[in-house]
């Protein structure tokens, strides 16, 4: 074959490759479609196979490790166009430096793209995920992901793993603290929000970053909640309650989708043909590219599908266009070519798709568009960031018990004995993946309240505790960057000597919960409740007979019956962030008053998970109190769980007047009005979150009881009232029927309205097709 007609033959198959893929080149505001399309087709006609494979391969080199292996040889395969990303490197500095020796000393100068976890803020550290989520207020979810590609791009980066929004309803599962909850629409909301934060309405603009929407998918469903345990759940169950964020993502126009390790339906996530191409791809038009998650390749090895070459053959032609770490294409694609098992068409997609990205955030134009040291001096770490950071790291917070208006606490002339192993703890402040983030910019809540009340309370303190004292877990912890330092005192001299403290103390603030490594990747427990040692101080404060605040730092629900029946207030923190203390020190004094509510269950055991608000009916429901048999229910438990979805309390009371509907029958395309006055009713200004939730009480399909369909935030001041106006259409009654047909069924509609998930008004409609 003449190199002309090679040439030709290459024109051909990628301009039928774009035109069958759909790719759409053109969407992106500033690129012209037929310059981008020449620019790809010359380099691609230079390029050998090899360094096709290349671009396929992303490394891990630098500052993280976050997985199992690190990659090795990477200046030579860089050299030798044998790279097409790195990740874990950041600073205008150490990017530059590798981008040069790719555009410099590659042979066809090809740019790389860099990419880091970017999970809940870059520098600036907001609250996790979990807590993020439970602001209920989108516009500062998105703004916490402008600033957060604001700082990674002027750090360096184009490219974030972020959003995380896998579904999950197991509070075992560690990652649950990276994530938005459990539920599917209120998750969709937040992952679109998330997209625009991050890709703002032009990726080509040096401070936007390309949006990774992960892990694709059901990674939330993990048998058991251990982490990376086989999911297998019916195709209802997963386009009705799991897939619905990822879709959110790809509808908000994310660049780029990361495979995930578990199993889909007996195949794994990297390759599943149906999952990353028929769905997708085909159904719901992805354009961007598909990375995998570290090594999982390599591990579908382990899964049982096949030895590397086959895995990695099998992963490309499911439509996997990145490799991450595990090298599988980079060391097999060759072999499979020649075998026949693959074809050169399946390399050209995944080529194409990887140069067009890097084309799309000005690689091309400008390799060093993110390496400008000016900007990473002024734009991180800002006072304005950390400004920003405060006040949603205060909206985070989810007051889950004030007896006796306990909280807020006085200003002035009181004594508060702190106490708690992450009392005046500067490490854990900022959670799991932290990113860049430094723990040493972070504020403790001891240094938070002083900051605030300086000398006018009377501030105590001591540890009383360790985080954990449990050896075999500390070790665990330990060798995984856990950073504990114990006290080597044993546990009744820390609880005497905290106990001594309180003696002359108003109120005891007792900050206690999990060290950072406790939730997160890999950090799966069978127990969620707080560490044993933890209790047993906790046990003594109670004992005092002094009222305990109890500010709880977690990345996932902790069960906390008893802690519920003894505290006089508990507030859940999360993991709050740079500013954690300066934030918890304005809602303990009543500078905020707090506006939280859970997006997640909390159980009142482990037994009873998983426990979620979206539960169906089943066809013995139980009633909560009768004595009868054959109800599904358990003998030592409740079925409610203690803090359900949607919770959260004020240092103010909110009354709702009676539902007012605009309509009680309705046909085809009306528009249903609910409207609700919601009244101030104590003395704090404060917000409350109004929720609005919909059942389908008669369908082709079981329904769950509740589902959320909206909600608004509404800030009122003492006495004031608003009324909250919401707009449903048909939309909002669709659900999957058993052909996977998104439709609605007419009928009866019960339409809900309340302060949470379990505490609504319900009304009823009627709608007609
Ligand atoms: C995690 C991903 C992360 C990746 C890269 C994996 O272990 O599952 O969420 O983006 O590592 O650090």
């Amino acid at each position: 074959m003449t190199v002309r007609h090679a040439t030709l033959q290459l024109m051909v198959s990628i301009a039928i490759f774009c035109f069958l893929c759909g790719i759409n080149v053109g969407e992106q505001s500033g690129i012209k479609k037929k310059e981008m399309n020449d620019k790809i087709t010359r380099l691609m006609q230079q390029m050998t196979r090899e360094e096709k494979i290349g671009q396929l391969n992303l490394v891990s080199l630098g500052f993280d490790i976050t997985g199992p292996i690190v990659s090795q040889n990477v200046d030579e395969n860089i050299r030798n166009g044998l790279v097409g990303g790195v990740f874990n490197t950041y600073t205008p500095i150490a990017v530059r430096k590798i981008q040069e020796l790719a555009v410099n000393s590659s042979r066809l100068h090809i740019p790389l793209i860099f990419g880091y976890d970017v999970i809940h803020g870059h520098r600036t550290i907001f609250p996790i995920a979990l807590g993020l989520s439970s602001t209920w207020d989108m516009k500062l979810i998105e703004q916490s992901a402008r600033i957060a590609a604001r700082e990674a791009s002027a750090d360096g980066l184009q490219w974030v793993f972020s959003p995380m929004v896998d579904i999950t309803r197991d509070p075992r599962w560690g990652r649950i603290s990276e994530g938005s909850g459990e539920d599917p629409w209120l998750g969709s909301q937040i992952a679109k929000a998330m997209v625009r934060g991050y890709q703002g309405d032009d990726l080509m603009k040096k401070d936007t970053v390309m949006a990774c929407v992960k892990h694709f998918a059901l990674y939330g469903g993990a048998e058991g909640g251990r982490d990376y345990n086989t999911v297998d759940m019916s195709r209802i169950r997963m386009y009705q309650d799991y897939l619905p964020p990822y879709q959110a993502a790809v509808d908000a126009d994310v660049g780029s989708v990361m495979t995930s390790f578990n199993e889909v339906d007996g195949i794994p996530a990297s390759a599943n043909k149906w999952l990353l191409d028929d769905l997708l791809r085909h159904q719901w038009n992805f354009t961007g590219f598909i990375v995998t998650d570290y090594t999982a390749i390599n591990e579908m090895v382990d899964h049982g599908i096949g030895n590397l070459k086959q895995v990695s053959a099998l992963a490309l032609k499911a439509g996997v266009d990145m490799d991450m770490v595990g090298e599988g294409f980079l060391r097999t694609l060759s072999e499979s070519l020649d075998e026949n098992d693959i074809t050169q068409q399946h390399i050209d997609r995944a080529c194409w798709r990887v140069l067009e990205t890097k084309y799309k955030l000005g690689l091309f134009d400008d390799p060093y568009l993110y390496c400008d040291e000016n900007r990473a001096a002024t734009e991180i770490l800002t006072i304005e960031n950390r400004l920003a950071a405060k006040e949603i790291s205060k909206r985070s917070f989810v007051l889950l018990k004030n007896a006796n208006q306990t909280l807020p606490l006085n200003r002035r002339g009181i004594t508060v004995a702190l106490i708690g192993p992450l009392a005046d703890d500067q490490r854990n402040m900022l959670g799991s993946w932290s990113a860049a983030g430094d723990w040493k910019q972070s504020v403790s809540v001891a240094t938070g309240i002083k900051n605030l009340v300086g000398d006018e309370v009377k501030v105590v303190y001591s540890k009383g505790a360790n985080i954990i004292d449990d050896p075999d877990i500390l070790d665990q912890l330990n060798a995984n960057g856990g950073d504990i330092i114990l006290d080597d005192q044993s546990l009744e001299i820390l609880i005497e000597q905290a106990v001594c403290e309180t003696q002359n103390a108003d109120v005891i603030v007792a900050v206690l919960g999990e060290s950072q490594g406790m939730s997160g990747e890999a950090a799966s427990r069978s127990d969620i409740g707080l560490p044993e040692n933890q209790k047993k101080l906790l046990r003594a404060l109670f004992d005092t007979t002094i009222p305990v605040v109890l500010v709880l730092m977690n990345g996932r629900p902790l069960t906390l019956t008893w802690e519920n029946d003894h505290a006089a207030a508990i507030l859940e923190t999360w993991f709050p962030g740079t500013e954690a203390g300066n934030a918890i020190a304005e809602v303990l004094f009543g500078e905020y008053n707090p506006s939280g509510k859970l997006t997640v269950t909390f159980p009142r055991n482990v037994g009873q998970i998983p426990v979620y608000y979206n539960h169906k009916n089943t066809g013995r429901p139980y009633d909560g109190h009768s004595m009868e048999k054959y109800k599904s229910r358990y003998l030592d438990v409740s079925n409610d769980p203690l803090y359900p979805f949607g919770f959260g309390l004020s240092y103010t009371t909110f009354e709702y007047s009676p539902l007012k509907l605009d309509k009680t029958n309705l046909t085809g395309n009306q528009l249903l009005t609910v409207r609700v006055l919601i009244r101030n009713s104590g003395t704090y200004a404060g917000e409350e979150v109004v929720q609005l939730y919909i059942h389908d009480p008669i369908a082709s399909v079981t329904r769950a009881a509740k589902e959320l369909k909206r909600f608004e935030k509404v800030f009122l001041q003492p006495t004031e009232h608003k009324e909250v106006a919401f707009d449903i259409t048909v939309d909002d009654l669709k659900f999957y029927n058993s052909d996977l047909q998104y439709v609605w069924e007419p009928g009866e509609f019960i339409i809900h309205v309340g302060t949470n998930s379990q505490n609504t008004q319900a009304v009823s409609v009627h709608w007609f097709k």
